[in-house]
């Protein structure tokens, strides 16, 4: 195997990086790929908790690359999704406890025996984003439709080409179509002329998000919401799928049934 790594990264905080990591992460083992998501957010770890998987945790990234423990022993499976394993952040250690040339040598370990590896990268320009970064060979850039949300991701997308990595795209996420038919949210198509890469994906305003986190269930475990479907539009496209892209509506599904629907597994 040769391994597809991919960073997601924002320079923004709380823009949605580990809920996108998470659910394309599911939806990619769930098209039958065997994935890997990374947590490199070391200090402030998130992603077990979105991904429901914090309470089987044993070891940690830096317990890998500081040889306490190997890397398979490291990996926590989910048992619901077959091929699916997190490789968790240490909780009560700094960003610098990992170095770039031990980021590099860990995914590289990775990248013969899974079809993917997910990074994700902890918010800001530092350090931590570096090491998130520095072993992939693709970004995907998460960005809401605000402006100081699309400024730090033009940062971050200068950034990424001045280290060279060439697959840059962006993914939109919390748009509001209701908000931008009044004026008062940037439209996807201004947010993806200023950044000037691939637009991979628009991802709606959905409630149903924040209750599948505090589930630690991620959506494309097989949930029909909108940004459910959104999640496995954009898993397509990573495969190399031709789906149209969308600019989806945050009210739709919103009726009494589709609402009940949307809670439950299709
Ligand atoms: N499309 C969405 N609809 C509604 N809520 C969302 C959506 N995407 C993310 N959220 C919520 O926004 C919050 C931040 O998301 P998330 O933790 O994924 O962001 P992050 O970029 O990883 O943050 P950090 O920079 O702190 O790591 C969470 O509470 C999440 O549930
Ligand atoms: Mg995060």
């Amino acid at each position: 195997m040769n391994a597809r790594i991919i960073v997601v990264t924002s320079g923004k905080g709380g823009v949605g990086k580990t809920t996108v990591t998470a659910n394309i992460s599911v939806a990619l083992a769930k098209e039958g790929y065997s994935v890997v998501a990374i947590d490199a957010d070391i200090g402030l770890r998130n992603l077990d908790v979105v991904m429901g998987l914090e309470n089987r945790i044993v070891y940690n990234l830096v317990d890998v690359v500081e040889g306490s423990c190997r890397l398979e022993q490291a990996l926590v499976r989910d048992k619901r999704v077959d091929n699916l394993y997190l490789l968790p952040a240490a909780q009560t250690r700094t960003k610098d406890a990992v170095s770039p040339e031990q980021m590099v040598e860990l995914c590289e370990a990775l990248r013969d025996s899974y079809d993917f590896v997910l990074i994700d990268s902890p918010a800001g320009i530092e350090g931590g984003f570096k090491n998130a970064a520095v072993a992939a060979d693709e970004a995907l850039v998460v960005a809401t439709p605000e402006v100081s949300s699309v400024r730090d991701a033009d940062r971050i997308i200068g950034l990424l080409e001045s280290e060279g990595k060439k697959s840059i795209s962006l993914i939109v996420n919390r748009y509001r179509s209701s908000m931008v038919k009044k004026g008062n949210m940037l439209d996807v198509t201004d947010v993806s002329e200023i950044l000037a890469v691939k637009l991979l994906g628009v991802v709606p305003e959905d409630e149903a998000v924040v209750v599948s986190t505090n589930k630690g269930e991620p959506l494309s475990m097989g949930y029909s919401s909108p940004a459910a479907k959104a999640f496995r539009d954009i898993c397509h496209r990573i495969l190399g799928k031709d789906i149209p892209l969308k600019y989806p509506d945050e009210n739709e599904g919103k009726g009494f049934w589709e609402g009940i629907k949307s809670l439950f597994r299709l």
